[in-house]
């Protein structure tokens, strides 16, 4: 606490993901063979057309300019044109369209044009870390509704229900699943979008940035059922299905007082998202997906080798994650165990222990609104998942 610092400041929690990220960087200066599994980091690189369009950008010498405070305009039109075709959002248009300095500046700007002082946003949980804090800086109250590992982690329908008062304004949920990888059905997402229809003045937002990593073959966008797109902000970015996180290119397609609302909102705080990476994001949705798919493709074949790796580690709970790049495993079999100094009694105790005794990091699911479980990120090379899973195995022995 800093009395100098503003409330808002103080008052906000640190990124659990990024502060373990921190303390495995700090061992590996001192020499010490961490494994990071913590971080939702796609390990392959940019694919090289997308590389090439922003070279090429630089080089027509014409994107150095302040760009357009809502995004190019070809680059708005090709997002609502994939919106209307790859995902049936009929309604898309270029209008709808918001670019931002990545997903988290997009839902940032949302929560910040949409709530007011104990407006309430219905979180499905377990959640991204991020979209509590944003909702609290904006003033909001975040209600949780839990998913659990006997229904991988899907919090329902009824439970939304429930869930929603008079001061609800927004309800928030990602699919594919950060931390859980779990996807949503369109069956699933129907019955949620009933209850929405059936409340005045309730939205939605569907967080879809792990959409090209969904091992179902089968993504759908909320805002594609009928009457669904006024009341829906899609999320999407580039960072995780093209390998784009330092990129920094996100985008929202949203009603067109909200897209004009969140346009306003960013023209105040950072102006348009950089030129060049908005030149990259273009070739990246217009163009050849194929990197894309066979990203997916390892990523498949990785979720199979962990999961093999994890059925074989006594008391280990897991669901079979269907996208994203995440395993979120029950953990309570560890609580009240020890070996040496180090007593488990939650799983922020044991993500200490496996980095200081396996030597690897993962998160505490306590981010994520779920104490039970951590997050372990398979975004890795094969010979460093199974390696790392090895030393878990033999760290998680080790407690009695
Ligand atoms: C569920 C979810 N939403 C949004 C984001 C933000 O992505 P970016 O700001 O890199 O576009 C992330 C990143 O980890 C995420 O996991």
């Amino acid at each position: 606490m800093n009395s100098i610092l503003s409330d808002r400041i103080n008052q906000m929690e640190e990124s659990a993901t990024l502060a373990m990220a921190k303390k495995a960087r700090e061992l590996k200066v001192q020499g010490v063979d961490i494994i990071s599994l913590s971080l939702g980091e796609p390990d392959f690189k940019t694919p090289k057309h997308i590389q090439e369009a922003a070279k090429s950008a630089i080089d027509e010498g014409k994107y150095f300019a302040y760009p357009p405070v809502a995004g190019y305009q070809d680059l708005r039109e090709a997002i609502a044109k994939k919106l209307r075709e790859g995902n049936h959002i009929v309604e898309a248009k270029a209008e709808n369209i918001v670019v931002s300095t990545g997903a988290k500046h997009s839902i940032a700007n949302v929560f910040m044009c949409m709530l007011n002082e104990g407006d309430e946003v219905v979180i499905f949980s377990p959640y991204w870390v991020s979209y509590a804090e944003i909702i609290k800086l904006a003033g909001g109250v975040p209600v949780l509704i839990e998913g659990t590992l006997e229904n991988n982690f899907k919090a329902t329908a009824a439970q939304l229900k429930k869930a929603i008062t008079n001061k609800t304004k927004t309800i928030i949920y990602s699919s594919p699943c950060n931390p859980t990888g779990s996807v949503f059905s369109k069956e699933e997402l129907e019955a949620i979008a009933a209850v929405v229809k059936s409340k005045e003045d309730v939205y939605v937002i569907a967080d879809e940035i792990y959409e090209l990593i969904n091992f179902t073959g089968k993504h759908f966008s909320i805002a594609s059922i009928p009457g669904m797109f006024e009341r829906t902000i899609t999320v999407n970015g580039f960072s995780k299905g093209y390998a784009m996180t330092g990129w920094r290119v996100g985008y929202i397609c949203a009603p067109l007082f909200i897209a004009k609302a969140c346009e306003k909102m960013q023209g105040q705080f950072t102006s348009g998202g950089t030129g060049i990476a908005q030149r990259a994001a273009l070739a990246a949705i217009a163009g050849d997906q194929t990197p894309s798919k066979e990203m997916e493709k390892a990523y498949l074949q990785r979720r199979e080798l962990v999961l093999g790796l994890l059925k074989e580690i006594p008391g280990i709970k897991t669901h079979v994650p269907e996208g994203a790049f995440y395993f979120f495993p029950d953990v309570t079999a560890f609580f009240g165990k020890q070996s040496g100094s180090h007593q488990i009694k939650n799983a922020d105790d044991l993500c200490i222990y496996l980095l200081e005794e396996a030597n690897v990091s993962v998160v505490t699911g306590a981010a994520f609104g779920a104490p039970d479980c951590v997050r372990l990120s398979y975004a890795a090379s094969e010979e460093e998942l199974k390696e790392a899973l090895k030393r878990i195995k033999v760290a998680l022995a080790k407690l009695a």
